[in-house]
């Protein structure tokens, strides 16, 4: 049987992360230029049921059967298992290569475990819609980072810019005017359960001034697709930095961040904000064409440690 192989996206979320567990829209992009692959080799000769798991990007090598119920690749390939009615996976090797910093709020486990799910439900002949990709991709992201809304695994699995709300359907946006994004990595790995449950923590103290902030955010996502949708954002690049300043009020910025959005838009970006989790990770800055080279230089020389120059092309996904 020849090998099968599935490949999935990394993403950024360009306005509404942190507001969007709480029920506020957000809009998030796929990036193609860093991705997942999974591979999946049939193994005739190993004994019935052996799967091998092989990830050197989180260090693992190992049997499938060896690894906790809990772990996301188990409970992943699990969760096919049932959706396809099947009790025992073929023999085979699964092997999973990310390009997809790790902690970094680029949506390195959503993508490994869309990636996973699509290989492996093609190996066993029964490749599963979208959808259902989708669903299994948001249990795994439970696993995961504890309360998701889901809008790394729906971004990663449609591979489309998406405006998403819990809850409601999903919206796969059309992008009137393209645009150019610097998406800079501040070095500092930050988990997003945990960012997640410290804004969740301080929301509980003081319920009032987060509603607020939530509900700001929200409304810049709302204006954000309409700008997306029917004009041009990088004119309006402020509402990125509007949508930092927000995000800094909910505690998710660092001083880095901080520093790193205020060097793209000296340099000049037309706004820039962190995107994803936050606490470290990457920031995103829009830019005219022209100025990409010199915002990801300035970025680079105050501290970025790795930069990605992304094009966001009108009515298509990003490439
Ligand atoms: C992470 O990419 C986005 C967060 O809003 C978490 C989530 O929506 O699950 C921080």
């Amino acid at each position: 049987m020849p090998a099968i192989t599935a490949s999935s996206p990394g993403k950024i979320i360009l306005c509404g992360e942190h507001a969007v567990v709480y029920g506020a829209p957000a809009i998030a992009l796929p990036v193609f230029q860093v991705s997942t692959q999974t591979t999946i080799l049939a193994r005739p000769t190993a004994a019935q049921g052996e799967v091998k798991i092989v990830a050197p990007c989180i260090n693992l090598d190992d049997n499938l059967d060896a690894l906790d119920d809990q772990h996301p690749l188990k409970a992943a390939a699990n969760l096919v298992k049932e959706a396809l009615g099947i009790s025992r996976l073929q023999a085979c090797e699964i092997r999973i290569n990310s390009s997809i910093p790790l902690a970094a709020g680029l949506g390195s486990s959503a993508s490994v475990t869309v990636s996973m799910v699509s290989a492996l439900s093609q190996f066993l002949g029964h490749p599963l819609e979208l959808d259902a990709v989708n669903r299994i991709a948001f249990e795994v992201e439970k696993i995961h980072h504890g309360t998701p809304s889901g809008i790394d695994n729906t971004v990663i699995t449609y591979e489309t810019p998406i405006y998403f709300q819990k809850d409601s359907p999903i919206e796969h946006l059309s992008i009137n005017r393209g645009f150019k994004l610097v998406i800079a990595d501040s070095g500092t790995a930050t988990l997003t359960a945990e960012t997640v449950a410290g804004v969740r923590e301080r929301w509980q103290k003081n319920r009032e001034e987060y509603d607020n902030v939530i509900a700001h955010i929200g409304e810049l996502s709302r204006e954000i697709r309409h700008i997306l949708c029917k004009k041009d954002l990088l004119a309006q690049g402020d509402l990125l930095t509007q949508n930092h300043n927000l995000l800094c009020k909910l505690g998710v910025s660092t001083w880095k961040l901080d520093h790193l959005v205020k060097t793209a838009l000296e340099a000049g970006a037309t706004g820039a904000k962190l995107s994803g989790g936050g606490g470290g990770g990457n920031i995103i800055a829009i830019v005219d064409p022209s100025k990409a080279a010199i915002v990801a230089q300035a970025l680079v020389e105050n501290g970025a440690v790795h930069t990605i120059i992304t094009s966001i092309e009108a009515d298509t996904a990003v490439r």
